[in-house]
C-alpha cells in the first residue's frame, strides 16, 4: 500500500507502507511517540505481551544517549555524528548539544529512508543550517564521512555516536572493524559513544524480540559486555566504563528503581 503523507509521519514527502511494521516506527511507539500505524503498534504490543522489559529498555537507551550526549556537551564537543538516528524524538540530539546556543553541529545518518525523510521534513521546517542528514548505511564508511564533512570540520574533535544501532550489524560485517575505521578519521579529542542490546538479563525473551524484529525483516544481534566492550576498540572509556545504560551517570545520581529492566549497555570512551 502506498500511503503518502498520512498525519502523524510529518507530511513526508514519500510513499511509505504502513500496513506492515517498520522498526523504527515500533521504536517509536515503545517510547511514547506517534510516528506509528497500526500494523506497527501491534508488533510493538506483541513484544509487551512476553518482554515487558522493552519499554525500559528502549527508554533507558534514549536517556543514555541524551545524558551521554550532555556531558560531551558540557565538555566542550560541538561536532557530533549520529550514526542510525532513528526517527526524531523529543529531546533530538541537536536539541541538547544546541541548548544555550553553543553553536553545535549535528549530522544525522541512518540507512532507512522513512527516518531520513523525516529527518529532512524537520530540518527545512526549522530552516536548519547546523543540522544535516546523510541517508546511507553504515558500512558504508567513506559515503558517511565524506557526507558529514560538509558540515563538520574532522580535523577537530567530533562525538560519534552509535545509540542502539551496532546491535543489528551481523557478526560476519565486523561490527567492531567498522567503527574502527570510523575512529581512525576522526581528529584527537574526539569521543565514541556506544549503547548496545544484551540478552545477559533473559536470553530467552530478548531471542524472541529479535524473532518479532527478524518477521518484519530486521536483523537483532543483542550480545554480552564483552562482545560489545569489544567494539570500543580498546579506547579509554570514562568513568563508569561500559555498564547498563541506567547506571551510566544517572541523573540526581541514583538509578531508578526500573534500572535493571533496560536491556542496554551503554559507554563513552576517549579517541
Ligand atoms: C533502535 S533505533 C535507534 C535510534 C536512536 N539511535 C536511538 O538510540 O534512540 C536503530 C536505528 O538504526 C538504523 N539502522 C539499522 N541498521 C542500520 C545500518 N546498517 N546503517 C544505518 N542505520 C541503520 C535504523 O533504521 C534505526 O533508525
Amino acid at each position: 500500500m502506498a500511503t503518502p503523507g498520512q498525519p502523524g509521519d510529518g507530511g513526508v514527502p514519500v510513499n511509505i507502507r504502513t500496513d506492515i511494521p517498520h522498526p523504527a516506527r515500533v521504536y517509536d511507539y515503545w517510547l511514547g511517540g506517534k510516528d506509528n500505524f497500526a500494523a506497527d503498534r501491534a508488533a510493538a504490543e506483541q513484544v509487551l505481551q512476553f518482554m515487558p522489559e522493552i519499554v525500559d529498555t528502549v527508554r533507558g537507551n534514549r536517556q543514555f544517549l541524551v545524558r551521554a550526549v550532555a556531558f560531551l556537551r558540557d565538555a566542550g564537543i560541538r561536532q557530533f555524528l549520529d550514526i542510525g538516528s532513528g526517527l526524531p524524538s523529543s529531546p533530538n540530539v541537536h536539541e541538547v548539544v544546541q541548548a544555550g546556543g553553543t553553536g553545535a553541529r549535528v549530522v544525522y545518518t541512518d540507512h532507512d529512508q522513512v527516518v531520513v525523510s523525516h529527518a529532512q521534513a524537520l530540518m527545512t521546517k526549522r530552516n536548519e543550517d547546523s543540522v544535516s542528514v546523510v541517508h546511507a548505511d553504515l558500512r558504508d564508511v567513506d559515503k558517511i564521512l565524506s557526507g558529514a564533512a560538509g558540515l563538520l570540520d574532522l580535523t577537530q574533535p567530533v562525538a560519534l555516536i552509535f545509540a542502539g544501532v551496532l546491535h543489528h550489524i551481523p557478526d560476519s560485517d565486523d561490527p567492531a572493524g567498522v567503527v574502527a575505521r570510523y575512529l581512525a578519521a576522526l581528529a584527537p579529542g574526539s569521543y565514541l559513544v556506544i549503547s548496545h542490546a544484551t540478552d545477559e538479563p533473559s536470553p530467552e525473551k530478548m531471542a524472541a524480540n529479535a524473532q518479532v524484529a527478524d518477521n518484519s525483516g530486521t536483523i537483532l544481534i543483542p550480545r554480552d559486555r564483552d562482545a560489545i566492550l569489544r567494539m570500543f576498540n580498546g579506547r579509554e572509556l570514562v568513568d563508569p566504563g561500559l555498564v547498563l545504560v541506567s547506571y551510566w551517570r544517572p541523573e540526581g545520581g541514583e538509578p531508578g528503581p526500573n534500572a535493571d529492566r533496560a536491556w542496554v549497555y551503554g559507554g563513552v570512551a576517549a579517541v
